[in-house]
């Protein structure tokens, strides 16, 4: 069983005594330690994936910054930890950039981003000296620019761009398509630049785009550069001949899921990238800018597993149901987009299959069920299963759904374990509660 699912697991999983183990702890320990469900990241495997992303970029002439979108994962331990090998970090909200600065990542290296960013949130991004804002609207960039006149510095900023190209993956994952929410098409892009150029307090640094996420072929990166190259040029001759600075070329290099999804590497990812800058751009006659790239869900995804707790088993017609402790509170993907998983058993991980399973989660919700069809060997009640590649866009979008408390989430290496988050207790889901007695009847 577990060697099939050796493609979708932490690198440094490994069965003992026919137990699951991951950074060299069991996964009994694991749930003994911080109870069920938990989620289990790989250090090694993070550090790993990190630095083939930081590695891919380093022969770049012009720089480069990797900066890993926190809405993957956020969390102070996490950012350190990515900090140190020398990434920076992309972050979408106040919250997201408060979690930056706690880790104490270095405004240089953040990159604001979001489609409606609040006063309060590009003020506390100009203060914080963030090295990129990331501009998604004409009206965003007026107010940015008094945010930043007021505060006396000069905001280095990309424009987002829509690009208006199709790729393929989940409709909700999609930004790059004509009527995304996200960015502006290219001839208010360079207004904006131009708008930017002709301020005092704003350094038009370049471009930004995203084209979606869970991206499994570099074809998108390829056609989008091709494209931008000849807008690149229009774009010079605009500003009088001032060029781009820096490109953001965004995340979204998807991951496996299932161990039949083989995603491209961080390697031919930035291959592509390059080829058509070092290609294209070159015999335009285009500078080569400095490179960013936010990978989120190649960073963190298959450095995590969920360990949840097996409790009653069912049939109900022609599915057997096998119910586990967590569900759509600490993994929405499936109810959000039919995202599919597989499962182990974590105490029998070499036994064979015998059927499939639905998984399903605690929650008074049809629709909660984590896997449909998971082959498994029959589960019995008390037993642990794990579902893997869970690190990306699980424990970021956890929520309290029938006041279940929110999961811990640990990291593990070599033969030890840490809380990055511990678990939600009962009592802390009543202290937004503002029971307001003269309301009552
Ligand atoms: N940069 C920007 C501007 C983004 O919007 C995103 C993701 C990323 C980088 C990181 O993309 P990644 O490398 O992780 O694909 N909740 C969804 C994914 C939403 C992605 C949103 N933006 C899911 O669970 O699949």
């Amino acid at each position: 069983m577990l060697s099939d699912l050796a493609p979708i697991l932490p690198d440094t999983a490994a069965v003992v005594d026919g137990e699951l183990h991951v950074g060299g702890v069991a996964a009994s320990a694991l749930a003994a330690a911080y109870a069920t469900p938990v989620i289990v990241y790989d250090a090694a495997h993070v550090e790993r994936a990190a630095r083939s992303w930081i590695d891919a970029l380093a022969d770049w002439p012009a720089g480069s910054l990797v900066a890993y979108a926190s809405k993957a994962f956020s969390s102070v331990g996490m950012l350190r930890l990515l900090a140190d090998l020398g990434l920076g970090v992309d972050v979408a909200s106040h919250g997201e950039l408060g979690t930056a600065l706690r880790a104490g990542i270095p405004g240089d290296r953040i990159v604001l981003h979001g489609n409606n960013k609040s006063r309060v949130e590009l003020e506390a991004a100009v203060a914080a000296g963030v090295g990129l804002v990331v501009v998604d609207a004409p009206q965003e960039l007026v107010l940015l620019e008094s945010i930043a006149r007021a505060a006396g510095r000069v905001q280095p900023i990309l424009v987002r761009l829509n690009p208006d190209i199709e790729v393929e993956t989940h409709r909700y994952i999609s930004t790059s398509h004509g009527g995304s929410k996200f960015g502006v098409p290219a001839g208010v892009a360079t207004e904006l630049l131009l708008q930017a150029d002709a301020s005092d307090w704003l350094e038009a640094e370049g471009v930004h785009l995203h084209l979606g996420s869970q991206l499994l072929d570099t074809d998108p990166w390829r056609r989008v550069l091709e494209w931008l190259a000849g807008w690149a040029v229009e774009l010079r001759t605009a500003r009088g001949g001032r060029e781009l600075q820096s490109l953001d070329v965004g995340g979204g290099l998807g991951i496996a899921y299932l161990e039949t999804q083989r995603p491209p590497t961080p390697a031919q990812v930035v291959a592509t990238v390059t080829e058509v800058l070092g290609s294209q751009w070159r015999d335009a006659g285009l500078q080569l800018p400095r490179l960013v790239v936010e990978p989120g869900r190649s960073i963190v995804g298959q450095a995590a597993l969920t360990l949840y707790r097996v409790g009653v088993t069912k049939d109900a017609g022609d599915i057997r149901y096998v119910n586990v402790d967590g569900g759509m509170s600490d993994n929405p993907r499936p109810v959000l987009y039919q995202a599919q998983y597989r499962a182990l058993l974590a105490e029998r991980a070499e036994d064979a299959a015998t059927g499939a399973w639905w998984v399903a989660g605690v929650h008074c919700e049809s629709g909660d069920v984590l896997i449909e069809d998971a082959p498994l060997p029959e589960p019995r009640p008390g037993e642990l299963l794990a579902i893997p590649a869970t690190g990306a866009y699980a424990a970021s979008m956890a929520s309290t759904y029938n006041m279940v408390p929110r999961a811990a989430v640990v990291l593990v290496r070599d033969g030890e374990h840490r809380p990055l988050l511990r678990r939600e207790r009962i009592d802390e889901l009543f202290v937004r509660d503002a029971d307001a007695p003269e309301f009552r009847a």
